[in-house]
């Protein structure tokens, strides 16, 4: 049987993911947890480098984890972040990531789960997010 996750328990997935961010640059510190249609949650931390291009976001670090296990389908993210050592602040995806998340998402339907935590977000579909954004329909 799927088993549904709530908004509230993939927020608190990706306050756990946080925890393992690696930012000794920018000390900003982001957590994100992606659900897939089967309702399993793969999380994911920011991952700096000092090289600084190298970089990853938590989001894709979620993405990436879960499609290299075989995932394509995914329902929703909760994504948390702020600077290490305060408070969590509503933070949206930056532009990388938006497209990597077209290539893998309906944007009328995925959910983006901004939070600074399980009771305070604020919700947003990768279409409002990414207008006229370029996926794999285009190529069809
Ligand atoms: N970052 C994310 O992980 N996700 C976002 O949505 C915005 C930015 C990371 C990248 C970098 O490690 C740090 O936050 C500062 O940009």
């Amino acid at each position: 049987m799927r088993q549904t996750v709530t908004d509230q328990e993939l927020i608190r997935e990706a306050m756990e993911a946080r925890k393992m961010a690696y930012t000794p640059y920018s000390h900003f510190q982001v957590g994100a947890a992606l659900l897939t249609a089967g309702g399993k949650v793969y999380r994911g931390c920011n991952i700096e480098n000092a090289g600084y291009t190298p970089s990853n976001c938590a989001e894709r670090t979620a993405f990436f984890k879960a499609v290299s296990q075989g995932e394509r389908e995914f329902t929703a993210i909760a994504i948390v972040a702020g600077k290490e050592g305060e408070e969590l602040i509503h933070t949206a995806p930056c532009g990388v990531c938006r497209q990597v998340m077209m290539e893998f998402c309906e944007p009328e339907t995925f959910r983006i789960l901004l939070a600074s935590s399980p009771e305070d977000y604020e919700e947003w579909t990768l279409e409002r997010m990414l207008p006229l954004g370029f996926g794999p329909k285009n190529l069809a």
